[in-house]
């Protein structure tokens, strides 16, 4: 049997050392996210981040609004959050409705409270390996629980599937600042199944159970950041968990993998923005 790499074991380690450094301040830091429409993923997550915040002792503030709100009343709002010293951290839950232009809304948001680090100047400084004010939240949880389990990426070939701005670019360029060799594929990729066969580490955020046990490396490690429900209702991932256990040495199980490190590291990059605030 593969190693699991338990995202929300650490998570618990991560969370209660953000209490400690919470508590440690008179002031608290607090986190305010913008939930525009009804997906019914988004709102699993949103409550999930807030009751996070809430049990570290962030203060955590929640906008919600109805799928037909006015771009304008979100830029105002991002505008209002900018300028109110109060709030320490600034997070657009995306997806956004379809008639809201969504750089609109990310290149709103004041780089020094940009908790995703999705504004073009952290996006920038992450690309030209100078150190963002936040890295986003899903990469950096998943180079941390690499580090925990032990797991160097310098030298190794690590095949990122997926090329979003919140998960498969940023992975990819932490993984280069980190000395690996990065290969990105992605929906367009002809001969997928040979790239990922060559992966001593492969972070999938694709699609539903992309990832069989043919396209893998003995002995390699799987990050799986996909998150779906089957139609049976049961949480998977990109990943064919039971067929590949065989084939791996580490994988991140779905639930409780990849999902669990994100929230941490949210709630890990509001308290550092926080702390250099406040210094
Ligand atoms: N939607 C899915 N993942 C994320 C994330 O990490 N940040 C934001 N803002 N929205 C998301």
């Amino acid at each position: 049997m593969p190693i699991i790499l338990d995202g929300k074991k650490l998570k618990e380690k991560i969370l209660a050392d953000l209490k400690t450094r919470v508590d440690a301040r008179p002031e608290k830091p607090a986190l305010a996210v913008i939930l525009a429409g009804d997906d019914p993923a988004s709102k699993i997550y949103v409550g999930s981040k807030e009751k996070t915040a809430q049990s570290l002792g962030i203060n955590s503030v929640v906008l919600n609004y109805p799928a037909d709100v006015a771009e304008k009343t979100l830029l105002d709002k991002i505008n209002d959050l900018n300028n109110d010293e109060n709030i320490t951290a600034i997070l657009v839950q995306l997806p956004l409705p379809k008639h809201i232009n969504k750089n609109n809304i990310i290149n709103a948001i004041c780089p020094r409270k940009d908790v995703d680090g999705f504004t073009p100047e952290n996006a920038g400084m992450l690309f030209s390996g100078q150190k963002p004010y936040a890295y986003p939240c899903t990469p950096r949880g998943i180079l941390l629980l690499l580090d925990e389990y032990g797991i160097e990426p310098e030298g190794k070939h690590v095949v990122v599937a997926g090329r979003s701005n919140i998960v498969g670019k940023p992975a990819a360029q932490m993984f280069l600042n980190r000395n690996a060799t990065v290969t990105i594929c992605h929906s367009r990729t002809k001969n997928l199944a040979e790239i990922t066969k060559t992966a001593d580490i492969l972070v999938s955020a694709v699609g539903a159970k992309i990832i069989k046990e043919n396209m893998l490396k003995p002995g390699c490690v799987v990050v799986d950041a996909g998150i779906f429900k089957d139609e049976n209702g049961k949480i998977t991932g990109d990943v064919d968990f039971e067929a590949v256990s065989t084939t791996v040495s580490h994988i991140t199980p779905v639930p409780g993998g990849v999902g669990p490190m994100t929230i941490a590291t949210l709630m890990l990059n509001t308290v550092e923005l926080f702390e250099g605030q406040i210094n």
